[in-house]
């Protein structure tokens, strides 16, 4: 089957259009026949070596953590999907014409698997955060609410019932304002311009972007303990929690259940690209200012 891999870390020329032989499902994993993969930026900080303890790659190594697609293969252990069935979720090197999942969620007729290859990680660490915040009342902000994740928090919060305040580039705001949220803009007025929008206060903040806002959130909520970020890995010196999926407390299917269960749940794809462009997908991705997701089409 064709996939693309990357024998070296680097820029995103590194990644390659290859023939390797097809995956197996190990024991709780399933094979999909990939619709569509969804990039995340961990996808290019993998492939750029900035996460990897040792400088040389032990071989060729896949991309891709989000997919959507049919069950091909189902492994030893796993009872709640069969053959034929189409599902959405996460696994890995998911930029291949068959990929593993570790965790899914079937999908119901009428959505799109093309949209949802690109929901696993956004839903996931959305209900993660949700959860971990614990705001069941008022008004939440988002810092960089137009991405990946901040699509589909902005939706998952309004279904809690918080209101949303999300900081995006001006020409963002009406997007943001179609998902439910209140657009500020980012930069030195942040925190003006997030008392401007607020009424009553900031329950709980979000850094998503990592964009050095960890001080200016601590101000807006007044409790250090009321800001997650998952992206700026100073936050615990200043007081502030960090979120990975490394330590989360949540299942991954609570999540994919929770947006399941919201009707007209969707994320925008900005862009779609072949195998062949994967690199060009990672480069964009890369630039910080995806509106919604991009995926890759086998
Ligand atoms: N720890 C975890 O579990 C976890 C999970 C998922 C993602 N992440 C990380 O979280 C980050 C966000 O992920 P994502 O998928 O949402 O990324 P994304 O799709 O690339 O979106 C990033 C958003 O940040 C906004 N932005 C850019 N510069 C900004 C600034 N100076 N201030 C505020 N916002 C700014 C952009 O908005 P405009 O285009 O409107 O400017 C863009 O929409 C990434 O670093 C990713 O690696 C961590």
């Amino acid at each position: 089957m064709r996939a693309v891999q990357f024998s070296t870390y680097g820029t995103p020329d590194v990644l390659e259009v290859v023939t390797i032989s097809e995956p197996r499902a190990g024991r709780g994993e399933i094979v999909i026949e990939v619709a569509s993969a969804g990039i995340n930026q961990i996808d290019t900080k993998i492939r750029s070596g900035s996460m990897a303890a040792t400088a040389e790659l032990a071989a060729p190594a896949g991309t891709g953590v989000d997919a959507a697609g049919t069950v091909v293969e189902v492994g030893d252990g796993v009872d709640d999907v069969a053959i034929g069935d189409v599902v959405f979720g996460t696994g890995r090197g998911t930029l291949a014409e068959r990929a593993i999942l570790d965790q899914w969620a079937i999908l119901p007729a009428g959505i799109d698997p093309v949209e949802a290859g690109a929901w696993g990680v956004a839903v996931e660490t959305s209900h993660r955060l949700l959860s971990d915040l614990g705001v069941t009342r008022g008004t939440i902000l988002l810092s960089g609410a137009s991405g990946g994740v901040g699509s589909a928090l902005i939706q998952l919060a309004r279904a809690r019932g918080l209101r949303v305040i999300g900081s995006a580039s001006p020409k963002n705001h009406p997007y943001l304002e179609q998902l439910g949220a209140v657009p500020v803009a980012y930069g030195q007025e942040l925190v003006a311009n997030v008392r401007a929008a607020a009424r009553g206060g900031i329950a709980g903040a979000l850094d998503l972007s990592g964009a050095g806002v960890i001080s200016d959130l601590i101000t807006l909520t007044g409790d250090a303990s009321q800001v997650i970020s998952i992206s700026d890995f100073t936050a615990p010196q200043q007081g502030a929690r960090i979120s990975t999926g490394a330590t989360r407390t949540t299942s991954p299917r609570d999540g994919f259940a929770e947006a399941l269960a919201l009707p007209g749940f969707t994320l925008h794809i900005e862009k779609r690209f072949s195998l062949e462009d994967a690199g060009e997908a990672h480069r964009s991705v890369e630039g910080g200012h995806t509106v919604g997701k991009l995926v890759v089409i086998p």
